[in-house]
């Protein structure tokens, strides 16, 4: 079928490539691109008997320049962006000037501020839509399926969906007091920023972790979960139409939290540069370099992820309750990838978003969010690629 450029080589790159390679009719060609080739090619390494045929480059993403050159030689159909959320806009301006899909798992952030909106992003629409190509955000799980169990609710059961809830648990144990499943800087920003919902057309909000609730999970059992901003919230408020309230909820352990007050208090999770010994450093990119690297948690990572979306609504004029929810078990990824659950939630979906653009299932020109497109093929793409999806008609609501 075609070719396809992976930028970047951590944690949920590796399932990208893994993936891709499980999927080699449609990804006959991929080239993986990152800061560290070395870490391209040892992925290359791993999958060397794979019927996908795999090149490796270093590139610096934050260079537009590097990323023109490389995209120009490779003329891949689309690139799918798996290195930081701070690449995002140099990675599409490539993509522009090279007629290129392009395809990511995180909205932009600017390095200096944790401020997570679409609005750089879909800045893009009118240059993406004049050029012919297609951009697709935000394919990771959350977002990504999550984005697309919304567009199948309203597809397949609902009339008008009121109320949404996005709960993602990780009842995962690494063992160790602090680490983060995904890249510690970009989930530190997430997780320490306020907390914020839609309600009745507006944004609500919250201090972090101001808003604490119990929730018994399929595969996991009891866990305390906290609602947090989300990116996915600010495009669904939009794209469900005559929703009322959409929040988001992550579950967090003790510990976690314990030792992230902590950080907190003695100014370790900073974005504000520091004088140390004559040089500048981030407080928090210095402590994403202490802390384990998430992409060694996969051999040490046992239990389960549930993530889904509770719906209540109206269907044939009577109200309606739905619950739609992925159970994944961290040692049956590493199993198979090699990687723990939170990699392989994100991977996946990166790579089925991948390939619905590069079919054509969803290639439409523009900036889209994942809820905007058909969800049937990609639901039915979840099932065969490791992610099977259940669902119950008569959830426990979140209050
Ligand atoms: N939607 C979801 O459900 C979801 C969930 C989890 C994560 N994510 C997103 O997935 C992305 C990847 O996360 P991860 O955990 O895999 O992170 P990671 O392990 O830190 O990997 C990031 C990769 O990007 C590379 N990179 C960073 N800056 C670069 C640059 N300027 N040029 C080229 N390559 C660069 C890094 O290179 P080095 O190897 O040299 O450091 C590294 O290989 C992040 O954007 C994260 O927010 C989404």
């Amino acid at each position: 079928m075609g070719r396809a450029m992976i930028i970047g080589a951590g944690g949920v790159a590796s399932v990208v490539v893994h993936k891709c390679c499980q999927n080699s009719e449609v990804f006959e060609e991929i080239m993986i691109a990152s800061r560290t080739k070395s870490k391209c090619d040892a992925l290359k390494e791993k999958l060397k008997d794979s019927k996908t045929r795999i090149t490796t480059a270093q590139v610096d993403a934050d260079c537009l320049e590097e990323l023109v050159a490389l995209i120009k030689d490779y003329e891949p159909d689309i690139v799918i962006n798996v290195a930081l959320p701070y690449q995002d806009l140099t990675i599409m301006d490539a993509c522009l000037a090279t007629g290129t899909n392009y395809m990511d798992t995180a909205n932009y952030e600017p390095l200096d501020t944790a401020k997570f909106e679409y609005k750089w992003q879909w800045a893009y629409r009118d240059r993406f839509r004049q050029a012919g190509i297609t951009a697709l955000l935000g394919s990771g799980f959350d977002p990504g399926v999550t984005g697309v169990f919304c567009a199948y609710a309203a597809k397949h059961h609902f009339d008008e969906i009121e109320y949404i809830d996005i709960l993602d648990c990780n009842g995962g144990d690494h063992g160790y007091p602090f680490a983060t499943n995904f890249n510690p800087e970009i989930n530190i920003r997430e997780v320490t920023a306020k907390g914020s919902y839609w309600e009745d057309g507006h944004w609500v909000e919250t201090e972090p972790m101001e808003i604490k609730r119990e929730y018994d999970f399929e595969g996991v059992g009891k866990k305390d979960m906290y609602l947090l901003h989300h990116e996915e919230i600010e495009s669904l408020a939009l794209n469900i139409k005559g929703i009322k309230r959409i929040r988001f909820f992550m579950t967090f352990g003790e510990s976690y939290l314990t030792h992230l007050r902590c950080l907190q208090n003695v100014g370790m999770t900073s974005i504000e540069p520091i004088d140390y010994e004559g040089k500048k450093i981030v407080p928090l990119q210095f402590l994403k370099a202490v802390l384990p690297d998430p992409a060694t948690l996969g051999p040490r990572t046992v239990g389960k992820t549930n993530i889904g979306c509770i719906f209540k609504g109206k269907k044939d004029g009577k109200d309606k309750t739905y619950y739609l929810y992925n159970i994944c078990d961290h040692q049956e990824c590493y199993k198979e990838v090699g990687s723990q659950a939170i990699s392989y939630t994100t991977g996946v979906p990166a790579m089925i978003g991948a390939m619905m653009v590069m079919t054509g299932k969803w290639r439409k020109p523009g900036v889209y969010n994942i809820e905007e497109f058909d969800p049937d093929p990609f639901m039915e793409a979840l099932n065969r690629f490791g992610l099977p999806w259940k669902e119950s008609f008569d959830p426990v609501l979140v209050d």
